[in-house]
């Protein structure tokens, strides 16, 4: 088969590098990058470090208003599979990049298999939100990381060519476990950070960012607490936090964003995890560590209902009393598929 992978941003860099491994061992994979994360630190360093092939096409899209970014992508990706029909398109996640994509390759009656389906946060002031919905409406295959996720398509009418195949991050996290092998100690040391002694931060939903309210309680919540707090911030937040009023207290430091495996390693040594982050919800319990969810809804609700997630929104009150009080439960029961997703997906599309 002819497939042509759509990617743009950093989680679907990550989830790309697990199914297009196990893709080309039998197929031609188009790894098309809509060039929507561009700095090396939001996409290069992703591809170099979980051998991710170079992309075969960028289109060097960048930053925009929604409408402009998507309108470029939709440009764009139409003429590659115009040129190069394939037999299915593959898209991630919850982008304006995936949202081109299904749009592009369904308007051209292209087959669209969704990875990551089925997810909702019933907010649709979010605008992962509206991806997700049209995506799954546009698709033709609809890869579910759980079963909620397949309950809400079934409550939106799709019911059709729908799978619970697990999530595929776990798959990528388990093949970066065994490659880490002793490493993961040099970043700690570098940013001068002991085992569970820090808390680890990161935020980047424009919910937050955008929202000077919402992030003023963030980050006042940050400088309330007694414990170091290391922040590796998406350039979004950071444009969002060096041109507000709020000055970060010295605890709670701002570093350039990590690498797949300085984060994972960053973050299982964490004490505890403060995220708007999907993929860091997930990561945080497959590693055992408590997470503080900086928002009111989440799509990864078994985490919450297992007790090892809590949503607190972006009161500072709030946040900080849950850093200061949130235990999860002893017991930590499999969530998500059992690492061997990547494979899955690729039978479903033979
Ligand atoms: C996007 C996704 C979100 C995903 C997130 C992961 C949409 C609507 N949102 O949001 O679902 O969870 O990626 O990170 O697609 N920027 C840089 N350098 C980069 C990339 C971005 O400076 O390499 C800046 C842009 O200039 C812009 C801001 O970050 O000001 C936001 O970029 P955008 O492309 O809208 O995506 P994200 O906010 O990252």
């Amino acid at each position: 088969m002819k497939i042509v992978t759509i990617v743009g941003a950093r989680p679907q860099f990550i989830k790309a590098a697990a199914i297009s491994r196990e893709l080309r061992k039998r197929h031609q994979e188009i790894l098309l990058h809509t060039g929507q994360h561009y700095d090396y630190a939001m996409s290069g360093v992703f591809f170099d470090g979980l051998e991710i092939p170079a992309p075969d096409i960028n289109l060097g899209i960048g930053s925009g208003l929604h409408g402009s970014q998507t309108g470029a992508m939709l440009r764009g990706i139409e003429v590659v599979l115009l040129s190069k029909p394939p037999d299915w398109v593959i898209i991630y996640g919850d982008t304006n990049s995936t949202l081109a994509g299904a749009l592009a390759a369904s308007k051209l009656h292209i087959p669209v298999v969704h990875v990551e389906a089925g997810l909702r946060s019933f907010n649709r002031r979010m605008p992962e939100e509206i991806n997700r919905v049209v995506s799954d409406h546009l698709s033709d295959l609809l890869l579910c990381p759980s079963a909620a996720a397949v309950a809400n398509l079934t409550a939106e009418g799709i019911t059709r060519k729908v799978h619970l195949v697990g999530d595929v991050m776990l798959d990528v996290l388990n093949w970066a476990k065994q490659r880490a092998d002793g490493k993961p100690m040099e970043v700690l040391k570098r940013l001068g950070l002991n085992e569970r002694e820090y808390l680890l931060a990161t935020v980047h939903r424009s919910e937050n960012t955008d929202d000077l309210e919402r992030l003023t309680g963030i980050l006042n919540a940050l400088n309330a607490l007694d414990e170091p707090v290391i922040f590796p911030v998406h350039p979004r937040a950071r444009k969002a936090i060096t041109g507000g009023m709020c000055r970060l207290q010295p605890h709670v430091r701002l570093i350039d964003p990590l690498g797949y495996f300085e984060m994972l390693a960053v973050t299982s040594s964490a004490r505890l995890i403060l995220t708007d982050s999907g993929g860091l919800q997930k990561e945080a319990y497959w590693l055992g560590v408590p997470c503080i969810t900086l928002r009111d809804e989440t799509e990864w609700v078994e985490t919450v209902e297992i007790g090892w997630n809590t949503l607190v929104g972006s009161d500072c009150g709030r946040i900080v009393e849950a850093v200061r009080s949130f235990t999860p439960r002893a017991s930590r029961a499999p969530l998500y598929g059992d690492g061997l997703v990547a494979a899955r997906c690729v039978g479903l599309l033979e």
